[in-house]
């Protein structure tokens, strides 16, 4: 698994992205609208998700690399959305597009990069459907870049996230979707 954009390279997860990764997952301000930091075993036990769902089903997020440099960046990438929140989501979509990029990278368009070049593998290649992205409504970066990838927020499609407990304050999220323009509206 392995694309190109103009400044990244989006590939499949590798052991010696551990370290990297663990950073970000564990930066409390990545995480800040997540319920918790990762632990570094909790970024390992992601990682080696990923490289077992990506060999089950054919994809499952990847790492995001500078091309000039060969330095992480960050996740991105697409997924089947587990099943618990699947089904809070209206019209249960299938696939997820998501991100978490390390700060000192931000504000630089990577995300949008990265996510495009996603959703074209997703739409062209794996010929899906729709792609959906869901975050906690006041993550307002996120839905930024959801934005500027095309994606259009389904507002009759707000939930409550099932994985979070009634009350909890990120609970309340946001969906956003789009369809694959080549399979018509
Ligand atoms: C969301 C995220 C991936 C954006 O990545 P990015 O590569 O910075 O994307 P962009 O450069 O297009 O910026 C998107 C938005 O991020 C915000 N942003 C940019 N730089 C920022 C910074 N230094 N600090 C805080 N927010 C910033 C802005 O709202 C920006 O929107 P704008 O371009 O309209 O001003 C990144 O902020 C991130 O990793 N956040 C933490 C993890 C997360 O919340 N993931 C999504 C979970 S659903």
């Amino acid at each position: 698994m392995r694309l190109e954009t103009e400044r990244l390279v989006l590939r499949s997860w590798e052991s010696r992205d551990h370290a990297p990764l663990a950073a970000v997952l564990g930066d409390p301000e990545v995480r800040r609208f997540y319920p918790t930091i990762a632990t570094p075993g909790q970024a390992r036990a992601q990682l080696e998700f990923s490289i077992e769902k990506q060999a089950a089903v054919g994809f499952h997020f990847g790492a995001a690399e500078l091309r000039s440099t060969g330095q992480f960046v960050g996740l991105v990438g697409i997924g089947y959305i587990p099943d618990e929140t699947r089904a809070a989501i209206r019209g249960q979509p299938a696939v997820e597009i998501g991100w978490q990029f390390d700060k000192a990278f931000w504000g630089q368009g990577f995300a949008p990069e990265g996510a495009r070049a996603w959703l074209d593998y997703g739409f062209t290649t794996l010929k899906l459907p729709e792609i959906v992205a869901f975050t906690f409504t006041g993550n307002v970066p996120s839905q930024r870049v959801m934005a500027k990838i095309g994606m259009v927020r389904d507002a009759d499609a707000d939930f409550e996230h099932p994985k979070l407990a009634p009350g909890h304050p990120l609970r309340a999220h946001v969906v956003y979707r789009i369809s694959n323009p080549a399979l018509g509206a």
